[in-house]
């Protein structure tokens, strides 16, 4: 087995490769003037590769995926295995307008056509239950990073009130609560547009705890603001945001500080100053049990 790391999710693959106590080389990458990208491998590769890599800002990055897996195929490697815990392009799973591309669907089969296995993490699927149904192999892996939160908030707070953003967090949200014994209370919200979103909270008291909210990822950061916004004037002092994924698109991460949360954690899913929460056991021990 050998770790291929893209330069982006290097020092994340770094603590991975150690976990599996398995070799690492960095994929080299070269982007021409022009926009193209050359990808370089080492000549000889062994039977089973791991290419690492999330998928957020994601046009070229799957470019630069289809050039590795295809070349990592002619140089040897009979098994690949992407471990990508963001994985792009899960959200637009219907066509909202007659002509729109399924990109879920679109995405999720160019993957399962270059992948033998594919690792994500907290993936934003809403209509559908499982993985495979996006990404059709039978090795669509899809894993939570709900326990590496609750051991880090309960590391953190003696109690505090978890808020979930929309009903699809409800589930994800509730797990948190009950398995590291929070309150939580989830919000009721409507994006109007990229930028917009209407929300209202639940009726509670939020002002003799903490509250963090708890999303799977924050893209425009618009969605937090707008809780906590919501959170100080409902009398809310102590308010915090934990998310998996720390995509913060543009003027995001500013956006969530000014709207009033104290601090933002997330997952290393994405390299960002936010990402204190490590996820190379989790992966581990999922390529592990799947090797
Ligand atoms: C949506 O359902 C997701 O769970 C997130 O709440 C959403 O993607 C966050 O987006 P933004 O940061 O742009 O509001």
């Amino acid at each position: 087995m050998m770790i291929l790391a893209f330069p982006d999710y290097l020092s994340q693959a770094q603590r991975l490769a150690v976990r599996l106590d398995a070799p690492l080389i960095e994929v080299v990458l070269h982007h021409f003037p022009d926009g193209e990208s050359l990808i370089r491998l080492p000549p000889s590769l062994p039977e089973h590769l791991i290419i690492c890599r999330s998928l957020n800002q994601p046009n070229g990055k799957l470019i630069e995926l289809l050039l590795c897996a295809t070349t990592a195929r002619e140089l040897g490697g009979r098994r690949l295995t992407l471990v990508a815990p963001y994985l792009g392009y899960m959200r637009q799973d219907i066509a909202n307008r007659p002509g729109e591309a399924v990109s879920q669907r679109i995405i999720g089969k160019l993957l399962a056509d270059l992948f033998d296995d594919v690792l994500t993490v907290d993936p934003h699927l809403h209509r559908i239950s499982s993985l495979n149904q996006a990404v059709p192999i039978a090795n669509a892996i899809s894993l939570s990073a709900a326990d590496e939160i609750g051991r880090f908030l309960k590391g953190k707070f003696k109690h505090a009130i978890l808020l979930g953003p929309d009903s699809e967090s409800k589930q994800w949200v509730g797990a948190i609560a009950r398995n590291i014994g929070f309150d939580y209370a989830i919000a009721d919200k409507n994006r109007l547009g990229d930028k917009q979103v209407e929300m209202a909270l639940p009726d509670k008291d939020y002002r003799n705890n903490p509250v963090v909210i708890v999303d799977d990822m924050a893209s425009t950061g618009r969605t937090l603001a707008k809780a906590a916004g919501l959170l100080q004037a409902a009398g809310s002092r102590d308010i915090y945001a934990i998310v998996t994924h720390a995509l913060f698109c543009g003027d995001a991460y500013g956006h969530i500080l000014d709207a009033g949360v104290k601090t933002i954690w997330s997952t290393d899913s994405i390299d960002h100053p936010s990402s204190c929460i490590k996820l190379d056991a989790l992966l581990a021990d999922a390529i592990k049990a799947i090797a």
